[in-house]
């Protein structure tokens, strides 16, 4: 009690530091690239200054940029020239993807993990994660094609996949056919736990996956829920998942929290589009110190759990942690 007790005592000049219960590294730290088949130069996305589409010609450049910077991931978002119902472009052995895996991956090889996100919604002409009949998004004919997808990832060298669609029984389709393919070491970091979030609003414009009708109700969580998503993470990881995702990041501290704590496995979070949106934005505006409030946030996301953290603001952080 007070006056024996004085909290300040240990935050005095050094002894504050080695105090200190989180401290971020790197090794923390997976950056989001945009590759694009439409794209002939990096284009800079409106709503997320300094993020851009990479055309895959740029692609291994940008990804041995941020190697060097030493970041030990990246999640690839592809931008497909053909769209249309099934999703083809997603499993074409020559997509996208495929192609920009296996370029980082000649000039870089096991110097970057790649993850590569697994969905549908930027490969179909309606904008959804899944299979459409008569304005339902289908669960189970979904579940073909992203197996197939996912090995086709593996095939092209991807180290980590990511479904990201939330559909039930992904992470079994996608680990059997990763198993099948002969790729029983390849990880799956599944978006278990993935809300019906509008601060994905600035990626849609991005990765030119916003949807024709409709919305994400349906297969996305309800914000308002919690319970859920320990029970959302606990089949991810019945079915084979070896790392489990919380999104978005800041809003959901609590859950990041909860997922690391009761289940105790291997714990991502992303920051997402209009985190890095929000942020940017005061900044630009000198509302806020840009570099103050960076790296704030990722120190409270690993704080409340985070093993990992996916974030746009990756080589920021990089550099003034070096
Ligand atoms: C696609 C996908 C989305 C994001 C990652 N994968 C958008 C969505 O589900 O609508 C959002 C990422 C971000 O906002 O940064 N399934
Ligand atoms: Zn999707």
């Amino acid at each position: 009690m007070f006056p024996a007790s004085r909290m300040r005592r240990l935050r005095q000049p050094k002894i504050r530091d080695m105090v200190r219960e989180t401290e971020l590294t790197n090794n923390d730290l997976i950056y989001p690239l945009f590759v694009s088949e439409v794209d002939t130069k990096p284009v800079e996305i409106e709503s997320m200054p300094g993020q851009f589409r990479y055309p895959l010609s740029r692609i291994a450049d940008e990804a041995k940029a941020v190697t060097e910077l030493g970041i030990p991931a990246i999640i690839l978002f592809g931008i497909p020239s053909h769209k249309d119902e099934v999703g083809s472009s997603a499993y074409d052995p020559n997509g996208v993807i495929q192609k920009a895996v296996t370029a980082i991956k000649d000039e870089l090889g096991d110097e970057l993990l790649v993850i590569t996100d697994v969905c549908l919604c930027e490969y179909m002409t309606h904008g959804h994660c899944g299979i459409v009949e008569n304005g339902k998004i289908l669960n189970d004919p979904t579940l073909e094609i992203l197996g197939k997808t996912a090995a086709n990832h593996a095939q092209a060298g991807a180290d980590i996949v990511a479904p990201s669609g939330m559909m039930d029984g992904m992470v079994d389709a996608i680990r059997t056919a990763l198993d099948d393919g002969g790729f029983q070491d390849t990880l799956i970091m599944s978006y278990a736990v993935k809300y019906a979030s509008s601060f994905f609003a600035p990626f849609r414009e991005a990765a030119e996956s916003g949807y024709a009708f409709g919305d994400r109700t349906t297969y996305q969580m309800d914000p308002a829920n919690s319970e859920e998503a320990l029970r959302e993470a606990s089949l991810d990881l019945d079915e084979g998942a070896d790392i489990i995702m919380v999104k978005p990041a800041l809003p959901y501290l609590d859950i990041i929290y909860r997922i690391k704590t009761e289940l105790g496995v291997p714990t991502a979070a992303y920051s997402v589009s209009g985190e890095y949106a929000m942020l940017k934005a005061a900044s630009q505006k000198g509302w806020l110190d840009e570099k103050a409030v960076i790296m704030e946030s990722l120190l409270a996301i690993k704080r409340a759990g985070a093993d990992m953290i996916l974030t746009y603001f990756a080589k920021d952080a990089a550099e003034w942690l070096r």
